[in-house]
């Protein structure tokens, strides 16, 4: 039995392959209960780096151990470098060599960089064992743990090796967000902004009215926005597992996004950072094309910089730099790009762009930018040309 029924837990229903979502603060303790009410097995190997480790990796290692699970270590490094061949390898090592079963449990304990590497080692060791999300970031808690999608980077993209794998549960623990880098929990609040804009004006109020609980990492706020994204995310994820259609609006700030990743080395900004930007030149690009007016671009534009993410690309920037990162995305079928754009605030829509179109809009805002001293996040104040 797969269902964990709990109040305070939100249904992902994939068919076979349904699993809750458990949002409660403190469930940390009792992860080992969690564990064995999915029906999981004796082994679990949990898979961390040092940070997440010397934060909670004592207290999950108890709890399981007190449940009368048999955990055991899988160490990889903090940071993007993680997810590659060569840490996948290493911990399928780790599996052989500690005689994993088909029965037994890999545990991602840590932010979306354990969850992709560590599910997509579930997802092929033995041809599938059940794999337990237990995400410790917000993008983490409130994006990556959920839905399956696992895997690890190529020096030629992100994520470009991977797989589909459900867990078995998805467990949130609220309080581990207490010890995040402030810096990892702006970046976390671009996805949840995110969600806002692809499905629910609502939530996007929400969002706008509760700026200082957002950076303040409030305890009014976080249960809500935590529930909240994961409802959008499970709604969207299970109707359409494999991202052949509706799941794409997931993308939305991605395309520009990723580019951006790739085009500061993954070390100019970190991953929400990166998102946050995204959706701020998506927004222009819907807004250049007429899809959206500028008062959703106003509105989107400024909760990103209120929320304190950055809203500047680097004005040495050209079109070439970001066509060129673009390529190398999933999102590029017959050298258009698919791209998500709003429509207005709540709504979304994937769009073809040949290169030209992007050209034309790139230097449409370069202009306007360098009018206003290249800060892209001036940008909403500027008059539009479009409605
Ligand atoms: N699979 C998906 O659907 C999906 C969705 C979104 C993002 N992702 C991927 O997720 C990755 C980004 O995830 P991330 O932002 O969680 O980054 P991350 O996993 O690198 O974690 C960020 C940093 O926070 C530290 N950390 C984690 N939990 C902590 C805690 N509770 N307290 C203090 N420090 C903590 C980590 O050690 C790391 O240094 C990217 O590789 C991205 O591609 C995947
Ligand atoms: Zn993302």
């Amino acid at each position: 039995m797969r269902i964990v029924p709990a109040v305070n837990s939100v249904p992902v229903i994939l068919a076979d392959r349904s699993y809750e979502i458990v949002i409660q603060s403190g469930i940390l303790k009792n992860i080992g209960d969690v564990l064995q009410e999915v029906g999981c097995s004796s082994r679990v190997a949990i898979v961390t780096n040092p940070i997440v480790r010397k934060l909670y990796g004592r207290e999950v290692h108890r709890a399981l151990t007190q449940a009368g699970f048999s955990p055991f270590f899988i160490m990889i490094p903090d940071g993007e470098q993680a997810k590659t061949m060569k840490w996948l390898d290493k911990i399928l090592d780790a599996l052989v060599t500690q005689r994993i079963e088909r029965k037994d449990v890999v545990l991602a304990l840590g932010g979306g960089v354990t969850g992709d590497v560590a599910g997509f080692a579930a997802s092929s060791f033995l041809r599938g064992i059940p794999f337990v999300q237990v995400p410790t970031t917000l993008v983490a808690q409130v994006d990556s743990s959920v839905g399956g999608k696992t895997g690890v980077n190529h020096k030629q993209g992100k994520n470009l090796i991977g797989a589909f794998y459900q867990p078995q549960v998805v467990v949130v623990d609220p309080l581990v967000l207490k010890t995040l880098p402030s810096r990892q929990w702006m970046a976390g609040l671009a996805e949840v902004i995110k969600y806002g804009m692809i499905a629910d004006e609502d939530f996007f109020d929400f969002l706008e009215q509760h700026v200082d609980g957002l950076q303040n990492q409030s305890g009014d706020v976080i249960p809500h926005i935590l529930r909240r994204c994961c409802e959008i995310k499970a709604e969207v994820v299970a109707s359409d597992e494999r991202e052949s259609g509706r799941r794409r609006i997931l993308n939305y700030g991605h395309t520009v996004g990723h580019a951006l990743e790739a085009f500061g080395h993954y070390r100019k900004w970190i991953h929400g950072e990166a998102v946050g930007l995204g959706m701020i030149q998506e927004a222009s690009m819907a807004h250049y094309l007429g899809m959206c007016s500028k008062e959703v671009v106003a509105r989107q534009d400024d909760l990103i910089k209120r929320v304190g993410l950055p809203t500047a690309l680097p004005a040495k920037m050209e079109f070439l730099d970001l066509w060129n990162a673009m390529q190398h995305d999933k999102k590029v079928i017959n050298g258009d790009i698919h791209c998500v754009l709003p429509t207005r605030i709540g709504e979304v829509q994937l769009v073809p762009l040949v290169r030209e179109t992007i050209r034309k809009w790139f230097s449409h805002q370069h202009a306007s930018s360098a009018k206003f001293a290249k800060v892209v996040g001036k940008s909403p104040s500027r008059p539009a040309k479009k409605k």
